[in-house]
């Protein structure tokens, strides 16, 4: 692939372009100490936490989570393409964009371009040429009106009809273009035969690529793309994205689909927001692209498991695109059917109706990842958290992510409301009830309270690990205490606290009963202690990165590395 940009030259840009230059041009800069603060233009807020760093030349928002350097700064803020933030960024700093292979100007595809809407008038144009053709997508139900809006043509059955429409192309540009390709004995030919035509278009309405779907006989398969060119990603792209920009002043939400052909239905029926991916799974740029266009995504797929497969994908790509405000759902269709089928089926309203009652993200996250446990053990409750937690890393910070942590407190223990960056209501219950102790903690204290020996036959490393954490409660005081004092028996413990404000509470812990065997117990404990480690380390993590934004040093850096390594 002739073309890209040295990655060596990118180094050299990052290098000599200074990210606070960068920045300072677009938000309003303010020292702090070394760094630079800004109100963060990705997510909205009202006090600073947006942070630049010169000495790293790095960016970082301790309210949403985004970072980066000062090229994906300028593609995020300024939704450029990679190609035109390095670009952008050369020009600032007067160099010239080398280009592998030899090629060394910066490329220019403007020629793609055209080649492709010349193609595309010649397969509108052949669609009226083809009674078939017509009569096809009459059939499913389009008429003339969306036909025109996306553009729909038709490619002829011939061998060499692009190259008899654009007799002044050469062969080598319209294979770049994918319009012509080649077999293996070197014969080069129309590459879409007998096909209904969908031009595929940037947000731009630039045609890069088409679609063909086959209509009659069965030579090939159903639909056949453009491969990728310098100017078409199916990785990137959006079926129908321009369409839906044109038809709509305002798009509230946006519903991505699998099909070409289910797009230009809803269209038909009067749903202008609906895009799809082109026959390929969806991908985090998909994500990122469409919510620069709104602030609802909601998925639609087919409900068999194929479907069910596909938006489970889609949610794992979206996890990290889905900064303050922005909402992801989920459709599923009834068996057999795509939203072509049932917005014939059901009309417009019927369709809304499915789009008004999509499930939550959040819901089918723990759906997905509950199913199956009970939650009546500490096995469940470590399978759920230990499943759901590195999803959950991936949101960025805000209210979708306490909404998560929150609800996966309810259903295993874990503590989220020690998050000291949650959000107000987290907050609230924090100082409402600082002695809260979650269920885990409180399962722990009451088999340490029984048997306080169980903490000799944790490993030694987990007992220093425990040992070592500073913001824990009331369990870590146990643990302390016994670490320090070995031969401490249960009547000794109850004993160091009492006439303590929490000496009754350890006696209710103290006094539960357990039906669990000898065995059972210590396992659980082991187990469950592994887990209290992992999650104040989180939570500490969480609050260490929230002082350091306050008051940045050395230690709390180190201390923070510390931990996430033994999280690692
Ligand atoms: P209709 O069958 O005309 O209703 O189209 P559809 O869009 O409903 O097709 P389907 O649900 O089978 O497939 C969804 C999308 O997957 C299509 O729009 C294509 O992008 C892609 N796709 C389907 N079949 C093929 C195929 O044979 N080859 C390729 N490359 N892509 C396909
Ligand atoms: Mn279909």
């Amino acid at each position: 692939m002739a073309g890209r940009i040295p990655q060596s030259f990118i180094n050299d840009l990052l290098a000599r372009v200074d990210i606070v230059d960068v920045i300072d041009s677009r938000l309003t800069l303010k020292k702090a100490g070394k760094n630079y603060q800004a109100l963060c233009p990705f997510h909205d807020e009202k006090t600073a936490s947006f942070s630049v760093s010169p000495d790293k030349q790095f960016y970082h928002c301790f309210g949403c989570g985004v970072s980066g350097t000062a090229l994906t700064f300028l593609m995020e803020h300024d939704r450029l393409e990679f190609v035109e933030a390095v670009e952008n960024m050369a020009a600032l700093v007067g160099l010239e964009v080398p280009r592998e292979k030899g090629a060394a100007r910066a490329r220019d595809n403007s020629n793609i371009y055209e080649l492709l809407s010349r193609a595309a008038k010649h397969f509108r144009r052949s669609l009226k040429t083809s009674p078939e053709a017509v009569g096809y997508l009459k059939n499913r139900g389009l008429t003339g009106e969306v036909a025109r809006d996306f553009g729909i043509g038709y490619a002829p059955e011939s061998w060499d009809g692009i190259v008899r429409a654009m007799p002044d192309a050469s062969e080598k540009d319209l294979l770049e273009a994918g319009l012509l390709t080649s077999n293996d004995k070197g014969r080069i030919y129309d590459r879409f035969r007998n096909r209904i035509i969908f031009p595929i278009r940037d947000t731009r309405g630039r045609v890069i690529g088409f679609g063909g779907r086959i209509f009659t006989g069965d030579s090939g398969p159903k639909y056949l793309n453009s491969p990728e060119t310098p100017v078409f990603h199916k990785g990137r792209e959006l079926y129908g994205l321009f369409e839906a920009r044109k038809a709509l002043r305002h798009i509230d939400r946006l519903v991505l689909v699998e099909g070409y052909m289910d797009v230009a239905a809803l269209a038909q029926a009067g749903v202008a927001n609906a895009v799809a991916t082109l026959g390929t799974a969806s991908t985090e740029a998909h994500f990122h692209k469409l919510f620069r266009y709104t602030q609802e995504v909601i998925c639609c797929f087919d409900g068999d498991s194929a479907g069910r497969k596909a938006a489970w994908r889609a949610l794992e790509n979206a996890l990290s695109t889905l900064t303050e405000g922005r909402q992801l759902k989920f459709v599923f269709l009834p068996d057999g059917e795509d939203p072509d089928t049932l917005v014939r089926a059901r009309g417009r309203q019927g369709f809304v109706d499915l789009l008004d009652a999509a499930l939550p993200a959040i819901e089918y996250l723990f759906e997905q990842l509950a199913d199956g446990l009970t939650m009546q053990n500490l096995d469940d409750q470590a399978r759920l958290a230990s499943l759901t937690m590195p999803y959950i890393d991936r949101v960025p910070r805000g209210i979708l992510k306490d909404l998560m942590l929150n609800r996966l407190h309810s259903m295993t223990g874990f503590i989220p409301e020690q998050d000291p960056r949650g959000s107000s209501q987290a907050k609230h219950t924090h100082t409402a009830a600082p002695a809260k102790l979650s269920p885990l903690s409180k399962r722990l204290l009451t088999y340490l309270l029984k048997k306080p020996e169980l903490y000799q036959t944790l490993p030694v490393e987990k007992r220093r690990e425990l040992t070592l954490l500073d913001k824990g409660d009331l369990f870590l005081d146990v643990v302390k205490y016994i670490d320090k004092n070995p031969e401490a028996d249960s009547a000794l413990l109850l004993g160091r606290w009492s006439g303590d404000a929490v000496h009754e509470e350890l006696v209710v812990l103290f006094e539960r009963r357990l039906d669990l065997a000898e065995g059972a117990m210590q396992a659980e404990f082991v187990d469950g202690v592994g887990r209290y480690v992992t999650h104040i380390n989180s939570a500490e993590r969480r609050r260490l990165l929230e002082e350091m934004k306050e008051a940045p040093s050395t230690d709390k850096l180190k201390r923070f590395w510390t931990l996430k390594k033994a999280d690692d």
